[in-house]
């Protein structure tokens, strides 16, 4: 097993990465201070692994909800449930919500568990590539709302991270890929080794060989735990992390929470501001074919299937919360591997993107 500490002073909190350790009961139990557990998990996870995880539990009080599956029940009336769930059996402000499931249950509980009596304790167990190496770790949580994404939420940091890789053998291929757009982010944004090591192991990354995938989780969460140490509320370089993310989000709600799952609009999204930055002159057309051709090779999108109207794109751009006195700011690159937040782009360029994808 391999242990990264998430350094945020009073707040700080190990992450563990491994195989098998869905089957360690002190690794979880440990960072459980009360005696009231909730196991947040999904219809399609919860035949899975519930039991095993209960199993860890039997010296607690252990209740469950079970949600839908899917980004379109990242909403408030989710989180309601969750609330009512607790209520119903009194549980007090002790009490530890486990999220156990990928993004979307993960980002509903740690809400769910940031406002429940004003905050109460909770723990990450990500069972998908895309939480394992983003979502899981930093502390953002919240859900979305009909005119935008993740537009309510809060900050609140988990007790731990628990990631067995194991998890990922049941994960189906589109949801694996989806997990990889995120992967291949932190090499855009940040670690050029990263993405060259991404390219020249894409192959294998795809038949999911069990030591590089730990590799690839073990290092994005290493990149992850590195920024958000800097800037845990996002007042400056975390916002690279939001690398396609803009134009990710406008997908996203502009076709449907749900048709592109997260990973898969942010490929796109990440492919629009790897050319826009082409188009500013940062970086060279034959580096945006590179990304685009390990974008192809990890089997995510690059294009969008549907037609959207570009004001409706553009309006949808809007609602993001790196916009700051109306202006839209862009995650570019400066260079393949290092990343930058821009205002300063010419507007003709990004309608051309936009436009050249819509
Ligand atoms: N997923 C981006 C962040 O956690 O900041």
């Amino acid at each position: 097993m391999k242990q990264l500490n998430l350094d945020l002073g009073e707040k700080s909190y190990p992450i563990y990465i491994g195989q098998n350790l869905l089957n360690q009961e002190e690794l979880l139990i440990s960072h459980i201070s009360g005696k009231q557990v909730m196991i947040v998990t999904d219809a399609i996870v919860a035949p899975l692994y519930l039991s095993k995880v209960k199993n860890l539990l039997s010296s607690f009080e252990v209740i469950e909800v079970i949600l839908p599956d899917g980004e379109e029940y990242k909403i408030l009336d989710t989180v309601n449930t969750i609330f009512t769930a607790l209520l119903e059996v009194c549980f007090d402000r002790s009490c530890t919500l486990i999220a156990l499931g990928g993004g979307v249950v993960g980002d509903i509980t740690g809400f769910a568990a940031a406002s429940y009596q004003r905050g109460v304790d909770f723990i990450q167990i990500p069972t998908t590539l895309l939480s394992q190496v983003d979502s899981s770790v930093g502390g953002k949580t919240g859900v979305n709302h009909a005119l935008g994404k993740n537009m309510i939420g809060s900050f609140h940091q988990p007790k731990c991270v628990v990631i067995d890789v194991d998890t990922l053998d049941t994960l189906d291929d589109r949801q694996y890929s989806a997990g990889l757009a995120e992967v291949i982010k932190y090499g855009l944004l940040g670690n050029a080794d990263f993405l060259s090591y991404l390219q020249n192991n894409i192959d294998s990354l795809m038949s999911r060989d069990k030591n590089l995938v730990i590799k690839i989780v073990h290092q994005s969460c290493m990149d992850k735990a590195n920024i958000v140490a800097q800037d845990e509320l996002e007042v400056g370089k975390r916002a690279l992390l939001n690398l396609g993310h803009t134009f990710g989000h406008a997908i996203e709600n502009t076709l449907g929470y749900g048709v592109y799952l997260h990973g898969e609009a942010v490929a796109v999204g990440m492919l629009m501001a790897v050319k826009l930055s082409a188009l500013e002159g940062f970086i060279t057309n034959k580096e945006v074919q590179l990304v685009k051709d390990l974008l192809q090779k990890a089997n995510l999108p690059v294009v969008i299937s549907s037609k959207i109207n570009y004001q409706t794109f553009v309006n949808a751009m809007s609602v993001d919360k790196k916009v700051i006195n109306r202006e839209v700011r862009l995650i570019l690159m400066e260079k393949i591997g290092q990343a930058f937040i821009s205002n300063d782009y010419q507007q003709s360029n990004l309608e051309q993107i936009i436009k050249g994808f819509l």
